[in-house]
């Protein structure tokens, strides 16, 4: 008989055939106007024959990545991508049937690779009023508990744990011996960060990646972050050569370009704040403290909105439904005001639109 992994047959996964070419994409958290063509120009220069033929070089890179976070490259692990990463964390650092907690609603691999493994992920829910109470997760952490699973900003609820929090649930993970993963895909667009406990203790991980602020999410670049012993392990997992060498060259000048980490985030913080003051002065709930994309408590129906605004206006949203007191949101990632000032129209005329009817 053919064998087949049952878990895998049970997985269910979407798979997004996506062609997105023509829309302006608020619905995944990219940058959707992506870096300066200048920048994209001046990284091509340098692309011979030679360095497509070649396997990527990854040692210039992690070296500059360990400079510019003030550490060493034993502490570093590259991912194509920071999704790599975190699949193998819950590969190494939990075995099939153990328990990972993590709080829902959140990133969803988390619950794709802990089913694709056979663990068991125990999932500790937001409250009525989207806050996450610390002592909900403090309460599902056990001697079972092998991984416990943050994200500092959470996606899509955009909440932060405070340092006293974060070092409470650090504490409780010590005291039952459980790995810890910080997920910080968001970090920039908002500044705090728990990355020193990567580098300078054990039994934690930060993973981050490219695809959000540096806006190279079509290159597939991430890391992880962590003690020595344990990237060793990360590493382990990795297929060879599994980031490839354009990520890393467009990496390495972003790293290494004055001025262009600032603007990145500048050109965010504006956005964000035309894009929250429109809403207030328009009557529309939101939420997102931190994060590059902010629910949007709609005046008419959500999903309407959203199908209206990909098919008349050429804009990609996203739906969320169960958001606590808000029901059915919009989750929509914010870009530069220019961006903003057309999603901004758009939903204004959308909403009267469907409130009119
Ligand atoms: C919270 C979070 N973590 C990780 C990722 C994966 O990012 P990537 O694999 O592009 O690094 C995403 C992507 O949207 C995310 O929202």
């Amino acid at each position: 008989m053919y064998y087949t992994n049952a878990e895998t047959e049970s997985l269910y996964r979407i798979f997004d055939q996506n062609a997105r070419t023509g829309y302006l994409r608020l619905d995944l958290n990219e940058n959707p106007e992506g870096l300066p063509e200048a920048f994209i120009e001046d990284v091509l220069k340098d692309v011979t024959p030679e360095f497509v033929g070649q396997y990527p070089e990854t040692l210039p890179f992690t070296e500059t990545l360990a400079a510019y976070l003030h550490t060493d490259i034993r502490h570093l692990c590259l991912v194509n991508g920071s999704a790599e990463g975190i699949r193998y964390i819950i590969q190494a650092f939990t075995s099939p049937g153990g328990r990972i907690v993590g709080v829902v609603p959140s990133y969803f691999m988390f619950q794709i690779y802990s089913e694709m493994y056979g663990r068991d992920y125990v999932k500790v829910p937001y409250r009525e009023d989207l806050t996450m109470d610390v002592q909900d997760i403090l309460d599902a952490l056990t001697d079972e508990t092998q991984l416990l699973i943050l994200l500092n900003p959470n996606n899509p609820m955009g909440n932060v744990y405070t340092e006293e929090e974060f070092e409470r649930l650090l504490d409780a993970a010590r005291a039952h011996e459980i790995t810890v993963l910080v997920d910080e895909a968001y970090h920039y667009f908002y500044p705090g960060t728990f990355i020193r406990y990567a580098l300078e203790t054990e039994h934690v991980f930060v993973t981050r990646t490219f695809s959000k602020l540096f806006s190279m999410a079509g290159l597939r670049l991430g890391y992880v972050a962590g003690w020595p012993e344990g990237i060793a392990l990360v590493q382990k997992m990795c297929t060879p050569h599994n980031t490839n060498a354009f990520a890393l060259k467009f990496a390495e000048k972003a790293l290494t370009t004055p001025g262009l980490e600032e603007q990145l985030v500048s050109d965010f913080l504006e956005g964000r704040a035309y894009l929250t003051d429109m809403l207030d002065r328009n009557g529309y709930e939101h939420r997102g403290d931190a994060g590059n994309f902010l629910f949007i408590r709609p005046k008419t129906d959500a999903e309407v909105l959203v199908r209206r605004m990909k098919e008349e206006k050429k804009i990609l949203i996203k739906s969320y439904s169960g958001i606590g007191k808000f029901g059915v949101c919009l989750r929509v990632t914010v870009g530069s005001r220019r961006v903003m000032e057309r999603f901004m129209e758009a939903l204004l005329d959308l909403d009267r639109a469907e409130e009119d009817r």
